[in-house]
């Protein structure tokens, strides 16, 4: 069976690339390299001793997408290529609007036009940014957000579902991300954010590595147990292999399933700069700084559909993704070197 994976260069992507090929799928990979880079493909054949068909091409290209589909003919469709930065989205909504709501349309229809009928869409735990109840399960949903980013995933998650009704051959698998971090275990491939990151993790990696001075923790008056942002950590092989069993499961069912894919736990800043720390061995200095606009205290997932409909289970524990975004980090301290 063959998975064309769009965005299969970026972070998610390219460890889904790893499980993917591990698992005995064939893989072709689509992606304009925008933010993301050559180089993670190369490393994952080297990792895995598979082949990857490339394509740097843009999924809003209709002519190039087909010419894509009409050379590897895949059975199956993991879309990634988005942009997803929360921030830049409220600067720039149109350009979020057109590249992830444009893009998922041009894909659903030259998917159409070549008769795949399965799909597994990277949407994200931001589509809850408004529920106030924890943990969110599937249902917890609102169909409100915050800003234009999260108006992307919940806008592209009802063009697959009104797809599909359309179209009962088409099965699709909603999969929401919750806080994706760490790296693979070989610190060959992981998450290489452009210029100053934005997410808690990478940023922690760098002032371990000494590129940037220290932390500024976003609030310490959330009521929280200690009073600074909880989120639901996954490390990205587990996410990754998340894929991989929704593809086990739509390949053999009819409509669309949405599952949320995170651990269940909530971890605070504070605990995880504790926990990179001990599985780094290096200080992190830090500062309490005034909220982030836009964060909310806590959210972390009722990942119990996944576990009882998927089997997925997280492995990994908060220092595994610690250990492996610093073995990483450390290796690659320029990440690919772009
Ligand atoms: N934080 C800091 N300092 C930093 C960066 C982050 O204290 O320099 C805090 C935030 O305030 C928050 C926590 O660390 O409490 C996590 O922040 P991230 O930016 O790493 O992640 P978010 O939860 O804000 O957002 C992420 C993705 C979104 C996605 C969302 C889903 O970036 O794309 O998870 O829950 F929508």
């Amino acid at each position: 069976m063959k998975v064309l994976v769009t965005g299969g260069a970026g972070y998610i992507g390219s460890h889904t690339c790893v499980a993917l090929l591990e698992a005995g799928y064939d893989v072709a990979c689509i992606d304009n390299l925008d933010n993301s880079s050559y180089e993670a493909i190369r490393r994952v054949e080297e990792l895995t001793g598979k082949k990857i068909p490339f394509y740097e091409k843009n999924i809003l290209d209709r002519e190039a997408l087909k010419a894509v589909f009409e050379a590897e003919k895949p059975d199956a469709v993991i879309h990634f290529a988005a942009l997803k930065a929360v921030g830049e989205s409220v600067a720039k909504p149109l350009e979020y609007y057109h590249t992830n709501v444009y893009g998922t349309i041009t894909l659903l229809e030259v998917m159409r036009e070549e008769g795949v009928k399965k799909l597994v869409y990277s949407s994200s735990a931001t589509v809850y940014s408004s529920v106030k109840e924890m943990p969110v399960n599937e249902e917890s949903f609102a169909y409100v957000t915050t800003n234009p980013y999260g108006w992307t995933k919940i806008m592209c998650e009802q063009i697959i579902r009104d797809t599909a009704k359309a179209d009962p051959e088409l099965s699709a698998a909603l999969l929401r991300y919750f806080n994706p971090v760490g790296a693979h275990p070989s610190g060959r491939i992981g998450e290489d954010p452009a210029g100053i990151p934005n997410n808690l993790m990478p940023y922690i990696a760098q002032v371990a590595s000494g590129k940037l001075q220290r932390l500024s923790v976003y609030g310490n008056d959330y009521p929280t147990r200690d009073g600074t942002g909880v989120r639901d950590y996954i490390h990205v092989c587990d996410l990754a292999d998340g894929h991989v069993l929704a593809l086990g499961r739509i390949a053999g069912g009819k409509g669309v399933y949405t599952y949320n894919l995170g651990s269940g736990k909530g971890t605070s800043v504070l605990e995880m700069v504790k926990a990179f720390e001990e599985a780094s061995g290096r200080k992190i200095p830090y500062v309490i700084a005034p909220r982030r606009p836009g964060d909310i205290a806590e959210v972390f997932a009722d990942a119990s559909l996944a576990e009882k409909e998927l089997g997925f289970k997280t492995k990994r524990d908060v220092f595994d993704m610690c250990r492996d975004l610093w073995n990483w980090q450390s290796h690659n301290p320029n990440g690919y070197e772009k």
